[in-house]
């Protein structure tokens, strides 16, 4: 028996892995997190699965849920939305599976951040303008920051931000990111990004609040760095005809000779 984490991705059904369908489809128990868990996604479970939102349950109810299946024998599919190596609560319940003797394995999933790059078609790292990416958020009610992860921080670097669980503290966001990068510095937000219902709002941090108005749903992404519309950038040097590389060697005296 064994419990398999999947990262369930962002929302779209068909953005699941083949590798994370597969384990959904063999099965008898499935374990999801709420509502960013699409339907879609669970219609691979197989007919008469045992099926559990666990929203409303605690890490002792889940975990209980896991040791009866144990118990069983039963493999169990464990959802939660994106991947899981970020803000997926897998890691309390994987010390509990270590303690329990339960195995488990993990499966990755495509993160809410690259589907909202690719919502914005747009690559977040550009030669001469960022070369990071910041996954982070803000302090919540069950989720303080530690010393030092402010935003300011971040923001001192010039790096893309990719301000997590934070639109409910949108002004917050923008007045201590606005010193550091400018009012004129791009920002997009994406909201259910690959959801039939994704919105999206480009402005600068001077013009963010007037084009977002009232919008209240909280499952949005708040992307910020000089990187976002960017025409005016580096090509990166990897694909210049004149550079030499161990796949295309270039010149009288090609350093990798023996590839040509
Ligand atoms: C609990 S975190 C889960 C993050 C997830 N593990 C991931 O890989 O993206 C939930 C937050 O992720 C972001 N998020 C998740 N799905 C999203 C989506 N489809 N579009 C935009 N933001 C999303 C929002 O900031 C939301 O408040």
């Amino acid at each position: 028996m064994t419990v398999h984490f999947i990262g369930a991705g962002p929302g779209a059904p068909d953005l699941l892995t083949l590798r994370g369908r597969d384990l959904i489809a063999a099965c008898p128990v499935c374990l999801y997190a709420g509502s960013l868990v699409p339907e879609g996604v669970l219609a691979h479970c197989p007919p008469g699965a045992r099926i559990v939102n666990t929203a409303p349950m605690s890490l002792d109810e889940i975990i209980a849920e896991i040791a009866a299946a144990h118990a069983e024998g039963k493999d169990v599919a464990r959802l939660h939305s994106g991947d899981l190596s970020i803000w997926s609560a897998m890691g309390e319940q994987l010390r509990r599976l270590r303690a329990l003797g339960i195995p488990y394995s993990v499966t990755p999933g495509v993160p809410s951040f690259s589907a909202a790059a690719a919502a914005l078609g747009a690559e977040l790292t550009l030669p001469g303008l960022a070369q990071t990416v910041v996954l982070t958020r803000t302090p919540g009610r069950a989720s303080a920051m530690p010393e030092g992860e402010k935003l300011a921080a971040f923001a001192a670097t010039g790096a893309v931000l990719a301000v997590h669980l934070s639109i409910h503290l949108l002004d917050k966001v923008v007045a201590e990111l606005t010193p550091h990068y400018g009012t004129d510095c791009p920002v997009a937000i994406v909201w259910r990004a690959s959801w039939p219902e994704q919105r999206i709002v480009r402005a600068t941090l001077a013009t963010l609040d007037a084009a977002v108005g009232s919008e209240m749903e909280r499952t949005a992404l708040i992307l910020v760095g000089k990187t976002l519309g960017a025409a005016d950038f580096d090509e990166s040097r990897l694909y210049a005809a004149d550079y030499d590389r161990r796949y295309r060697p270039v010149g009288a005296e090609p350093r990798f000779p023996e590839a040509s």
